[in-house]
């Protein structure tokens, strides 16, 4: 099957590492989103410390999958530099770029959504240290995959209209 349509979240990992070379392509596949004026507003932090995993998965209930992965990547933006509104916009297709180049590399990863969450994004923020301009965005967790399920098929052509909505 095609790799682009064999992402979907992972949530159970083993405690098997990222490699350099493969974490080194996931960021370099991140830097190559699209982003609005080509401002290119974000950053990466790479999160292999199991203290900060703890730290982040007390701070989200919908992160707990952190503390059995190796790593994570948390993606943020500097709405000085972003383009108007398009700090999400432009994070979010960073955050995209780096699913897939997980499953590229044999990955599983998951999305946290961080940013709508202001609770959620204040706390990571200030356990990042970061400064008021750079906003905590998403943190996606990457491991090994404890379960080998196949891909799941997501095609519903209802979903597509051509030329207009009738
Ligand atoms: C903006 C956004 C925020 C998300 N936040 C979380 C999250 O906090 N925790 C989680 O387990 N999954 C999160 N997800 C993953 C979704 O739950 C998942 O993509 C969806 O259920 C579809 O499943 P799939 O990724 O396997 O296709 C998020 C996804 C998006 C796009």
């Amino acid at each position: 099957m095609d790799i682009l349509l064999e992402r979907k979240s992972i949530r159970r990992y083993t405690s098997e590492d990222v490699e350099k070379r493969d974490l080194d392509y996931i960021l370099h596949v991140a830097m190559s989103a699209p982003t609005a004026r080509n401002t290119r507003c974000y950053s990466f932090v790479v999160i292999r410390d199991k203290e900060t995993h703890k730290k982040i998965a007390a701070i989200h209930h919908a992160a707990q999958m952190i503390l059995q992965a190796p790593l994570a990547i948390l993606v943020v933006g500097d709405k000085d530099i972003a383009f108007e509104e398009y700090l999400p916009q432009d994070c979010s297709a960073a955050t995209q770029n780096i699913l897939l180049a997980a499953t590229a590399r044999g990955y599983g990863s998951v999305w946290c959504g961080v940013y709508s969450n202001k609770k959620i994004s204040e706390a990571v923020e200030k356990l990042f240290n970061l400064p008021k301009n750079i906003k905590a965005f998403s943190i996606v967790v990457i491991g090994k995959s404890v379960d080998s399920d196949s891909p799941k098929n997501r095609w519903q052509p209802e979903k597509i209209k051509y030329e207009t909505w009738e």
